[in-house]
């Protein structure tokens, strides 16, 4: 039986990892850790609350304090640490969270791991769930990233986690703890928040909005449905290999201009009598230092743990189109209070 501490368990990716993880793993305990910025609800956990072993600690991971005395508490021996700012628009434009949370946040964990655990127990796991922005852009013809990619951030958001991806390196070679890290392309699916894009543009297209375009659309991204993620973490978790990195990505580039129209076809599909979705695609300034293109080689994972997506593209995102559609209730209390204003001071330009 393991004592896991899930980090950001109240956000999109720990909120599936939570639920898949008590589905899978039902004799193990979990410990959620969530400050509940304005990407954490526990809404995304309803139903969760009941489950023998699980417990929520309303907490911010740069308490050290806090942090150190949950270890002893709760007698944690395994790690899942999701908890970061994770938008890159906000890191262009207040980067200082994404230091504090995703550096320094890092480090109070690795810290309390390395006071609490001592080297004693084998089976004690710090897995760290990392990002393939780490590994910046590639070019057209360029061959995907590998773990032996170098880093080349480019932006506020990647380079503070590419900071704490070689902490958790540096505490495996200077102090041997038992560290893991995932980097995995961008992921889609139930409970992801409407200020990333595939959420974003389905809300609006459905709402007759402007869908945001930026610069030409022709920026290529990796996507794999979020359950495939949270597999995969369990298998590196699993038989991973300490101090190793493993890429995870779902093969599946698309330019976001053509993931744009396919939530467009879809919902046309859904309602015929609708003024065209595509109609509303609206080209704005582009981000800052967008990085061109992203692409996972998942080789790692499938060689050594076995894995490989479940889901092609087609299901996942018909499954998760619908899911929003079903869950409207949700997404509109979401998006209500902070995420307005974001939003409004964002797009407003
Ligand atoms: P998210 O923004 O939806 O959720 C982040 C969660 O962390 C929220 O619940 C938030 O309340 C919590 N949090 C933030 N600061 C905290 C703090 N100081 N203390 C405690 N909790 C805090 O993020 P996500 O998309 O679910 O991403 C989760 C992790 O996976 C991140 O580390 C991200 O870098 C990584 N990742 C995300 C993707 C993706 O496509 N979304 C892909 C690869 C890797
Ligand atoms: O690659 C993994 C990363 O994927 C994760 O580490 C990040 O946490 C996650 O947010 C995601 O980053 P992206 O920047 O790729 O995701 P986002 O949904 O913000 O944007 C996807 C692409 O769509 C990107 O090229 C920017 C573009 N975009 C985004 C928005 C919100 C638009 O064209 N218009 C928009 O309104």
């Amino acid at each position: 039986m393991k004592k896991l501490l899930v980090t950001g368990g109240a956000g999109f990716i720990g909120s599936n990892f939570v639920r898949y993880w008590i589905e899978n793993h039902p004799e193990d305990q979990v410990v959620n850790l969530d400050a509940l910025t304005y990407a954490g609800n526990l809404e995304n956990l309803e139903g969760v609350e009941e489950s023998l072993g699980y417990r929520f600690v309303h907490g911010d991971i740069c308490d050290g304090e806090m942090v150190k005395r949950l270890f002893r508490e709760e007698g944690i021996d395994t790690v899942v640490h999701f908890a970061a700012e994770s938008h890159v628009d906000r890191s262009i434009t207040g980067p200082e969270a994404f230091i504090r949370t995703n550096v320094f946040g890092t480090f109070n964990l690795l810290e309390a791991a390395r006071e609490s655990w001592n080297g004693d127990d084998p089976e004690c796991r710090f897995l760290h769930v990392s990002t393939d922005e780490v590994y910046g852009t590639l070019g057209p013809g360029d061959p995907a990233f590998t773990e032996q990619t170098p880093f080349a951030p480019n932006s506020p958001y990647s380079a503070s986690k590419a900071a704490s991806d070689h902490l958790v390196r540096s505490y495996f070679h200077t102090y041997g703890l038992p560290v893991l890290t995932t980097n995995c392309s961008n992921n889609y699916g139930p409970y992801q928040f409407p200020e990333k894009l595939i959420p974003l543009v389905f809300i609006n297209a459905l709402e007759g909005k402007p869908l945001p375009i930026y610069g030409d659309g022709m920026q290529i991204r990796d996507w794999l449905h979020v359950e495939d993620h949270c597999r995969g973490i369990d298998a590196v978790l699993q038989g991973g290999r300490l101090g190793e990195t493993y890429n995870i990505g779902g093969v599946n580039e698309w330019a976001n201009i053509d993931i744009v129209k396919t939530i467009c076809q879809r919902l046309d599909q859904l309602r015929p009598g609708d003024q065209p979705k595509a109609e509303l695609i609206t080209y704005v300034k582009d981000r800052p230092g967008h990085d061109r293109r992203y692409a996972i080689d998942a080789g790692k994972m499938n060689r050594e743990l076995g894995w490989k997506p479940s889901y092609t593209f087609e299901t996942g995102i018909e499954q998760t189109l619908d899911w929003y559609l079903v869950n409207q209730a949700w997404w509109e209390r979401v998006r209500d209070g902070a995420y307005r204003s974001y939003y409004e001071k964002h797009y407003g330009r």
